[in-house]
């Protein structure tokens, strides 16, 4: 494929377009760490809600500056990771296909969310099969990613391919750090013309690394600090990126692309094992 290089920009830029996005959050006001379900969750460690709060807000204040869409859905006392709106649900062409969860502690969240979406016009589909909606299921050009290993059952992606028409790729992960897709695989350019990814490859089973190399041959790949960091739990317009600060070969490799990104601290919410995607999920209405 040729893309028109970006002078100045390293080879393989090309001129990243944002556009313009319609995202639902849920603000941290009930945020704790009271179950542990993922490595990173320590009910031992104290969490600071009005520090969850405050980044939170720099990162909704961020998107609103951006010009882009932020629905709010109204956090339930009882659900402390209500704040991760990206397992809520995936949207795509404006079907909502609900999330259905692996873990009782956050079982309600899968109806309050689809109660959101009902109530704001959308037709949903209740799954049938256990899935954590964006955590695990990221779009990239025409074509859905699905992970699964720890939370997203594969009959899910089927289920998904069933109610939106659309492919679903399942791909592996192994790692228990890297427990949803969404922390092991960053979308950074989801127009069909020139899809773009960044990953960490040791996230994924041998077979589904062949299946990435394959699909994303021109991948940024990752180091284990970026990972480590939560750094793929990024969020692209297409050109910003919403990136962990510590993230910083992550950070080089995207101004590389061509793309622009924007540290945002979400040091408090990475108690509770999310970063930034983990707390935007995207509505694409089609
Ligand atoms: N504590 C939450 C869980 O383990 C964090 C979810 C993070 N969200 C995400 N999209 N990766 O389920």
């Amino acid at each position: 494929m040729d893309h028109p290089t970006t002078p100045g920009r390293g080879p393989g830029a090309v001129e990243r377009t944002s556009t313009a996005r319609r995202y639902l959050m849920c603000r941290p006001d009930h945020f704790d760490v009271t179950y542990e379900i993922n490595p990173w969750m320590d009910v031992n460690r104290a969490t600071d809600r009005q520090r969850a709060v405050d980044q939170w807000e720099v990162l909704y204040r961020t998107y609103l500056d951006w010009g882009h869409t932020v629905d709010l859905i109204d956090p339930l006392p009882g659900l402390p990771d209500m704040v991760y709106a990206a397992n809520g649900a995936t949207v795509v062409d404006g079907i909502v296909y609900s999330a259905r969860f692996r873990f009782p502690e956050r079982a309600p969240e899968g109806p309050a969310y689809e109660q959101w979406f009902a109530g704001s016009g959308f037709t949903t589909h209740t799954a049938a099969e256990v899935n954590e909606g964006e955590g695990d299921i990221l779009m990239v050009g025409d074509v859905l990613l699905g992970g699964s290993g720890f939370r997203t059952d594969p009959a899910a992606h089927a289920e998904l391919a069933r109610v939106t028409g659309r492919e679903v790729v399942t791909l592996e992960l192994v790692d228990p750090r890297f427990y949803h897709l969404d922390t092991a695989i960053a979308v950074l350019d989801s127009d069909p013309a020139h899809p773009m990814i960044a990953y960490f490859p040791p996230a994924f089973s041998p077979a589904s690394q062949e299946v990435l190399a394959g699909m994303f041959p021109d991948a940024v790949i990752a180091t284990e600090a970026d990972a480590e960091a939560l750094g793929l739990n990024a969020v692209s317009d297409g050109r910003r990126v919403v990136v962990a600060p510590a993230a910083v070969d992550l950070a080089a490799s995207l101004r590389e692309r061509g793309f622009e990104p924007h540290p945002v601290d979400t040091t408090e919410l990475l108690k509770g094992g999310g970063g930034a995607k983990c707390c935007t999920l995207e509505i694409r209405e089609g």
